[in-house]
């Protein structure tokens, strides 16, 4: 039953009320004016706030309490393993430091891992409830409150050098340091870059055509699996420094693009 085109909408089903309700709460929970930091933790600039755990706990709870044998992996807990082979990677705000600031641009990012693959993916912009949902096989889509859903295709600009790219940069000194020379290098091959500060919402605004590609180093499992099924099934190729996209390199680019772009990547040093 996990593998079959129902089980799958019903999982894809799930995540979305799950997904929407961490939405709402992340949003009326969230103090007016700057969100104090609650810790920090790859380094003094990473923050986590109260809010990012408890809308962990609040996603956790509803996953136990729906499908009790799966397993759990997010940002702010400890993974959870389960029996079943599917495995939830849960980040409960990816964006954190927009949300300290009030930034529009934070998101719940929910995927779920069926026997190791990401195959259903879910992203709320918690702040404009602008949601992004993919199941693989069945494409991408994007729905603005009060719309109905629309089919994603990602769209590659007429070349690269008008291609503009988002990317950010890691909490670590040294990753940024390594990122920032890279992306120097970029500038010259492209129109722009954008740095939106939610890993997640990048990657969905490449499948929207907001953004033509996107590079990042240093992305956890909970920044990369929702947002990037969403780029995949739009038509979006994701790549890695060898094969799979992961904390290395994370490129992704629409498939007219993807070989010059990450040749370029590459030749820049990331
Ligand atoms: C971060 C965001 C950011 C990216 C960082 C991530 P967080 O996630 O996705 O855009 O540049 O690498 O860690 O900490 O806000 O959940």
């Amino acid at each position: 039953m996990t593998g079959t085109p129902a089980a799958h909408e019903a999982l894809a089903a799930l995540t979305l009320d799950i997904a929407r309700e961490a939405a709402a709460y992340v949003t009326s929970a969230r103090p007016p004016g700057r969100v104090p930091v609650a810790q920090t933790k790859s380094s003094p600039t990473d923050p986590v706030t109260e809010i990012d755990r408890a809308t962990e706990e609040l996603i956790r709870a509803r996953i136990a309490a729906a499908r009790p044998g799966d397993g759990v992996v997010g940002e702010e807990g400890e993974a959870v393993a389960g029996d079943s082979g599917v495995v939830w990677v849960v980040d409960p705000i990816d964006g954190t430091v927009n949300f300290m600031y009030g930034i529009p641009a934070f998101a719940v990012s929910i995927g779920v891992e069926i026997d190791g693959v990401v195959e259903v993916g879910c992203v709320v912009n918690a702040a404009t409830k602008e949601e992004y949902t993919a199941v693989r096989g069945n494409g991408a889509y994007a729905r603005t409150p009060g719309g109905e859903p629309v089919r994603l295709a990602a769209q590659a600009p007429p070349a690269l050098s008008h291609a503009l790219v988002g990317t950010g940069f890691n909490y670590v000194l040294a990753t940024r340091l390594h990122q920032a020379r890279a992306v120097t290098s970029l500038l010259e091959h492209v129109r722009d870059i954008r740095r939106g500060g939610s890993a997640a919402l990048d990657l969905c605004a490449l499948a929207q055509g907001r953004l033509d590609a996107y590079v990042e180093q240093g992305l956890k499992p909970w920044d990369l699996a929702a947002g990037g099924l969403v780029a995949a099934e739009s038509g979006v190729v994701l790549a890695g420094l060898t094969g799979r996209p992961d904390e290395r390199l994370t490129m992704a680019a629409p498939t007219a693009l993807a070989a010059e772009y990450f040749a370029t990547v590459r030749a820049c040093g990331f």
